[in-house]
């Protein structure tokens, strides 16, 4: 039988996907965002797509806000796991205004468990972000491998991390922090995808916005990394893939009899440097891409890449999809929805 769940941030990019997958599995959702960075269009899309199975209602709401979290826990009926994907994950951003960071992402998190607490409902997943592990020297990137995060927005990921295991250790929690690598692509039928607002921060959107024309050329953050082409490389995986790890880790921890701390690499454990994913997008839709060699960029680090073993021993889960599958899918999405949800 379908659970019910609470999904903050779910109209955002990983959560509408995350949505659409534990829909399809017929749970009942209840998702709580305040659009920050998207559209209530993200959600009618997602039901559209789930075409009657199971269920999503939104409460619009910020998740720092103790009543709307609280309204949200006495508004139908029990709340079996959360999902907290709501979160702010600029890392430039994130340096020019921590204090911001802080609120949303710890403060949020901190509002959010309260609730939790409150109500007997101690089953969550949490976003986390391979960033934690700053500037790594040797790969690939395991658990338990030092956190040294070199930016706000990863000094709050791993804070809540921090906050979630204490949390652990009270006993009665089951918490799977997903320490995502870089999630990319779209559903393959192109009706939801990422939409980032104003010049994309990520390597994706903005090379599938070039390929569109929707900007002149593509900028390479530096090709003098030390690496075989000098330029940055990290563990992309397919947006899809990242959706079915979150279905297979509510699944896990909801089996759990006892306490559960779980910290986990999501990636496909195979990094590609910028030069190759660019490559990559022409092999597969046949658009040259444009693109300039400019500076590095401030808290770029030259390599992320996942070693995901943990997520297969513990879950069962690994990535299944290739960065063909990717770039076919994102593209598929920026050209029916050259805008994102602003129009049609
Ligand atoms: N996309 C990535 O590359 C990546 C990598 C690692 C971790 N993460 C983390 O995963 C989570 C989801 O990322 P995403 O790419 O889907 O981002 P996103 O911005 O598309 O989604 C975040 C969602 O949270 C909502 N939100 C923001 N602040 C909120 C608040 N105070 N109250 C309620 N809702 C709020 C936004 O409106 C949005 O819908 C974030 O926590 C992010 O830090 C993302």
């Amino acid at each position: 039988m379908g659970h019910r769940f609470l999904i903050t941030g779910g109209a955002g990019f990983i959560g509408s996907h995350t949505a659409l997958v534990l829909m399809e599995q017929g749970h009942s959702l209840l998702v709580l965002d305040n659009f920050d960075n998207s559209s209530p269009e993200a959600l009618e899309r997602v039901k559209g797509l789930a075409n009657g199975q199971g269920s999503l209602e939104l409460i619009e709401g910020d998740v720092r806000d103790a009543d709307a979290v609280e309204h949200a826990f006495k508004s139908g009926g029990t709340i079996d796991g959360v999902i907290h994907f709501a979160g702010l994950k600029a890392v430039g951003e994130s340096v020019n205004d921590p204090l911001r960071y802080w609120d949303v992402n710890v403060n949020g998190s901190r509002v959010l468990t309260a609730a939790m607490e409150r109500h007997g409902c101690r089953t969550l997943v949490f976003s986390s972000t391979s960033t934690v592990y700053g500037e790594p020297q040797t790969f690939p990137l395991q658990e338990q491998t030092p956190t040294a995060p070199i930016h706000p927005y990863a000094q709050t990921k791993l804070a809540v991390e921090q906050m979630l295991g204490a949390l652990c250790r009270t006993g009665a929690w089951r918490v799977a922090s997903l320490r995502y690598f870089n999630p990319v692509g779209a559903h393959p039928s192109g009706r939801i995808g990422e939409d980032p607002l104003g010049i994309p921060n990520n390597l994706f959107p903005f090379i599938t916005q070039v390929a569109a024309g929707r900007r002149e050329q593509l900028h390479v953050f530096g090709d003098d990394y030390p690496t075989p082409d000098g330029t940055g490389i990290r563990d992309y995986l397919h947006v899809m893939d990242l959706a079915d790890a979150h279905g297979v880790t509510l699944d896990h921890l909801l089996q759990q009899p006892d306490s559960t701390a779980l910290t986990l690499n999501i990636g496909t454990g195979r990094g590609l440097s910028v030069l190759e994913v660019v490559h990559g997008f022409e092999r597969a839709t046949g658009i040259t891409v444009p693109y300039s060699i400019v500076p590095r960029r401030p808290g770029d680090v030259p390599k992320l890449e996942a070693c995901p073993l943990q997520a297969k021993t513990v879950l069962g889960w690994e990535a299944s999809r290739t960065l063909e599958d990717m770039c076919r899918d994102g593209w598929a999405w920026q050209q029916a929805n050259p805008m994102g949800y602003r129009r049609g």
